[in-house]
């Protein structure tokens, strides 16, 4: 059986560098308080229960603003890849722990360009989801945000001629909205500047999956149910090949998919660990190859 891997798939730079820092700070072990990570690192049930092994606590943004939790001095809080509120920065660094920041690189830029355009008397127009923990934290940092998260809610929105305004994107938002806002913005507007960031980390792990839908018998999608990365992976995937499955390891193959099989695709979501990939694919190999001879 030929298995094929998706020319893009699993941990996005994003997430391996956050992930990768954990990594190091457990390593030192010469820590004296609390290891926390403020939110869910990332959304992998397996990541999370491997650091949690590996000593570190989940930190909920909404316990720290609600004072449910006191932090030490000798605690450390570790920043997951999507960043968070100025509050939540206030609050730590009031608490004066360790902060370490895995914040995305491409957030942060959006962050600064946010920042330095109202410095600049700019208004900003942000386009994205104002639920998504990455906008909140990001919006956090202005004064006055104007949140669209449509085509039809950005043409709704009245801009005053008179003044100058800074349009922003969340990083994964869908490339298409993004150039339909910008191709509308240049035609009616000669006072929005446009500051684009998206990141084609998540577009190109869609791309790439739509391509080898079509040309396997079957594909497999690895990662957590929960992950809204991986779950638009698997419903592009089912909409061009009907055979997709998602699995989040390897004890939820089931043989009968692979009956008659004999070229099987493989993606995985941005916070899928390539230990679990590689996991799956011994385990075809070994149980389902073996199994009906192909
Ligand atoms: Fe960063 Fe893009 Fe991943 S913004 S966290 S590299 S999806």
């Amino acid at each position: 059986m030929e298995i094929k891997r998706a020319e893009k798939m699993g941990f996005c730079f994003g997430v391996a560098g956050a992930i990768n820092l954990c990594n190091k700070i457990a390593e030192e072990k010469n820590f004296q308080g609390n290891l926390f990570i403020l939110g869910m690192l990332v959304h992998n049930k397996n990541v999370t229960s491997d650091m949690e092994k590996k000593g570190f606590k989940t930190l909920s943004e909404e316990d720290l603003k609600e004072e449910k939790i006191k932090l030490n001095k000798k605690d450390t809080v570790i920043i997951r890849a999507h960043g968070t509120t100025k509050e939540i920065y206030d609050i730590l660094e009031k608490e004066k722990v360790k902060i370490y920041d895995a914040t995305c690189v491409f957030v942060e830029r959006i962050r600064k360009a946010l920042i330095e355009a109202e410095k600049n008397g700019k208004k900003i127009i942000f386009i994205g989801d104002r639920y998504h923990p990455e906008v909140k934290g990001i919006v956090s940092f202005g004064n006055d945000v104007t949140i669209v998260n449509s085509f039809e809610e950005f043409t709704k929105f009245s801009v005053d001629k008179e003044k100058e305004y800074c349009l922003l994107t969340q990083t994964t938002l869908n490339k298409e909205l993004f150039f339909k806002i910008k191709e509308y913005t240049e035609k009616n507007y000669k006072n929005i500047d446009i500051f684009s960031k998206i990141c084609g980390a998540t577009y190109e792990r869609q791309k790439a999956v739509e391509k080898l839908a079509g040309e396997v018998e079957m594909v497999l999608i690895v990662g957590d149910n929960k992950s809204s990365n991986t779950k638009k992976l698997y419903e592009i995937s089912k909409s061009v090949n009907e055979k997709s499955y998602l699995i989040q390891d390897k004890t939820e193959l089931n043989s009968s998919w692979f009956n008659g099989i004999k070229k099987v695709g493989i993606t995985a979501g941005a916070s899928t660990p390539e230990e679990i990939i590689l996991e799956i694919e011994k385990e075809i190999r070994g149980t389902f190859d073996d199994k009906h001879g192909l």
